[in-house]
């Protein structure tokens, strides 16, 4: 039988051959969010390419390679770009990272994200820390976890209550707080995309309790979480969602991108404080 847990240890070869570095934290860094991981410190760059089998990134904004290094004295291996659903990669392929990550011994996974805000007491360029999520793809059956399960990787059931890490949210909010970052927390609904939402879907979704809206991070949480890696993600608010029709504005992926500009400094406040407490 083909067996799909092979194409990640050919990855997770190819990556072992280019670092010495054994990384504990994996980062996932957003569209328009990849400022951070130039700063990592003795880092090896590897292309997606020349990685077997990794799904390439062919979004702007997106960078498109690991970067392995240390930050604030840990040890992180970075995703600067990440792929989505939309580009026609399948919920297997959008998460191989993660998986990646997970089998080369990450035990802690945050992502970032550009999200649109549904709150409307969110504004351009705050930040989200992901409580929870509704995953509108999941639910319709694009879910990563669906096919035969590899119990070497998880179990085939994996719950979901505490997926965003309790202590992780605590640590978060005492760096927003001796930084003075105002810093949300709340439920990310995910899209597939890539088309924006229309006012009518933003209305929907802030009925059933959303806060924030993406077209990410909800696959690679699940996939995380099968392997039992601690997770903490945060969205970047980079356009208001628009909730009337015949607005004069419409959103666009030059605004998100002009957003990251002013979220990139915030986040990354945020996430050198946070792997400095990690210990
Ligand atoms: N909707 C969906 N995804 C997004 C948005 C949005 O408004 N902004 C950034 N990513």
């Amino acid at each position: 039988m083909f067996n799909a847990t092979s194409r990640y240890h050919e990855a997770v070869q190819l990556i072992r051959s280019c670092t010495q570095h054994q990384p504990a934290i994996g980062l996932v860094l957003g569209s328009g969010l990849g400022g951070l991981a130039n700063e990592l410190k003795q880092a090896d760059f590897i292309p997606y390419e020349d990685i077997p089998n990794c799904p390439r990134s062919t979004v702007h904004g997106h960078y498109g390679r690991l970067v392995i290094g240390t930050l604030e004295g840990q040890t992180v291996i970075a995703q600067q770009g990440r792929v989505h659903f939309y580009e026609g990669y399948d919920m297997q392929q959008v998460t191989f990272l993660v998986r990646v990550m997970g089998l080369l011994g990450v035990k802690v996974l945050i992502l970032t994200n550009a999200a649109g805000g549904i709150d409307p007491n969110y504004k351009v360029g705050d930040l989200m820390l992901l409580n929870d999520h509704i995953n509108l793809p999941g639910m319709a059956g694009h879910h990563p976890l669906i096919g035969p399960n590899d119990e070497s990787l998880g179990e085939r059931f994996v719950g979901m209550s505490q997926a965003y890490d309790y202590e992780l949210r605590a640590l978060a909010h005492q760096v927003a707080q001796a930084n003075n970052l105002p810093l949300h927390e709340g439920v990310y609904a995910a899209v597939s995309g890539p088309s924006f939402e229309t006012p009518a879907e933003v209305r929907f979704l802030r009925a059933i309790g959303a806060n924030a809206v993406g077209m990410s991070t909800v696959h690679e949480v699940l996939v995380a979480r099968h392997m039992r890696l601690r997770v903490m993600a945060i969205s970047g608010i980079t356009n208001v969602a628009i909730d009337q029709v015949d607005s004069d504005n419409d959103a666009s992926h030059e605004e998100v991108l002009e957003a990251g500009a002013l979220l990139v400094p915030r986040l990354t406040t945020l996430l050198r404080g946070v792997l400095q407490a990690i210990g």
